[in-house]
């Protein structure tokens, strides 16, 4: 699926790849045609309704048709949409389906990004938020629940795990059986989101879990290369039509090339990140056993019989290659080991094929308060460290070194 679905080289004059259509605007064979194309997209009837016909490249493009069958294939679903970028996706889930005076409930840590659309943003329209810190106790989860119907309708569980940077993992058969419940309860039920970035669509499978909207940053492990900005979601027909249609407005799609880029990344995806993983598992033994390291927040490393781990057992193929250490002291010893770094690049982001390396505290979540940040488990020794597919005795051997300074 990730290699070919979704293209007929035979609609491309046989070529073997999907050609790039960079045009922003389709022409009619004639007049009905057109008519009958503009009849397909906005009332789905008539002769065409069905067909990939186009009309204007910001409401869909056959880059776009592609990528996005292949995705909705990857992720078990009906249907997908591509966006600009994660955010674009993101901020389109909450205007599609966030009105004033309703409320929404997410997990913390969440990526900054979310928080500030959450917190800063949708409040601006009138939206509440409740934050649970731990998504795997129920109760925890229910208070947050209790505390936004308090405050309105409940629209959004959006739910991002495992959570940048820590990898500290949510439930989602918790929170798909919560919606039920609250669906019966409130009378419509709120949406479960899923932001399945950090591990991707080979090691967790959201949708099969029965959430309603699988949510991706393809600039990450996806796209795989850190040169493009992409974000995607997965879902069943009737929402993410809905999203579409909206799309068509806000003119937040993906153009044809890095549409293009995206879905030759996929081809890929899986082989990297298997390496990528294996990777990670090395160097997070490597961490957690160094005496300058206070603590490796590892998915693989979640204990026997604790809460967490029986979720990442029951929802996780694997334990992902992102994930955070804790230097012992702070933000002066985390700055001296980065500074000395010489494989391992100083940057915000991760899923590349390159290793990537941040201090949490003031790259990411900078614009969180620090009491934020320490109820997501970030303190000012914390570094999200996105491992890559170099040879893992490099990158070995980078941290060793960059430890000394420390
Ligand atoms: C978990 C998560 N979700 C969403 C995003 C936003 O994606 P983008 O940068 O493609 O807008 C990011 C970006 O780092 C992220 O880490």
């Amino acid at each position: 699926m990730a290699v070919s679905h979704g293209y007929d080289p035979q609609s491309a004059s046989g070529s073997a790849k999907p050609p790039i259509y960079m045009t922003s605007t389709f022409v009619y064979p004639s007049a009905q045609h057109a008519r009958d194309v503009h009849e397909a997209f906005f009332d789905g009837t008539g002769p065409l309704a069905g067909a990939s016909d186009h009309i204007y490249a910001r409401l869909g493009h056959p880059g776009l048709d592609i990528l996005e069958a292949r995705l909705a294939a990857i992720d078990g679903a009906e249907a997908a949409v591509a966006y600009s970028s994660g955010m674009a996706a993101h901020s389109s889930i909450a205007l599609s389906f966030v009105r004033p005076g309703d409320s929404v409930i997410h997990g913390r840590p969440i990526y900054g990004g979310v928080d500030m659309l959450y917190n800063s943003v949708m409040p601006q329209y009138g939206s509440h938020v409740a934050a649970y810190v731990d998504g795997t106790d129920e109760a925890n989860v229910r208070a947050a629940a209790e505390e936004a119907l308090a405050q309105g309708p409940l629209k959004l569980i959006i739910a991002e795990t495992p959570a940048n940077p820590t990898a500290a993992i949510i439930d989602l058969q918790l929170m798909v059986r919560l919606a039920d419940e609250l669906g019966e309860k409130q009378g419509h039920r709120p949406l479960v989101v899923v932001d399945n970035t950090l591990l991707g669509p080979f090691a967790q499978r959201p949708i099969e879990l029965g959430v309603d909207l699988c949510m991706t940053s393809l600039t990450k492990y996806c796209g795989g290369h850190s040169d493009l900005l992409a974000g995607g979601i997965s879902g069943r027909h009737e929402l993410v039509d809905q999203l579409k249609t909206l799309r068509t407005t806000w003119g937040n799609h993906l153009d044809p090339y890095t549409a293009w880029l995206v879905t030759r990344s996929l081809e890929s995806v899986h082989v990297r990140t298997e390496r990528a993983m294996s990777n990670a598992r090395s160097v997070a033994e490597f961490l957690r056993d160094h005496p300058k390291v206070a603590g490796v927040t590892y998915l693989g490393f979640l204990p026997e019989g604790s809460r967490g781990r029986a979720v990442y057992d029951r929802q996780c193929k694997a334990a992902g290659s992102t994930f955070s250490f804790h230097l012992h002291g702070g933000q002066a010893e985390a700055f001296r080991m980065l500074d000395r770094l010489r494989l391992m690049k100083l940057a915000v982001s991760l899923g590349g094929s390159e290793t990537l390396i941040c201090h949490s505290a003031t790259t990411t979540h900078y614009a969180l308060t620090s009491e934020q940040r320490l109820a997501g488990g970030i303190t000012d020794g914390t570094m999200r460290l996105s491992v890559g597919i170099e040879h893992v005795d490099d990158l070995i051997a980078d941290l060793a070194q960059a430890l000394e300074a420390v």
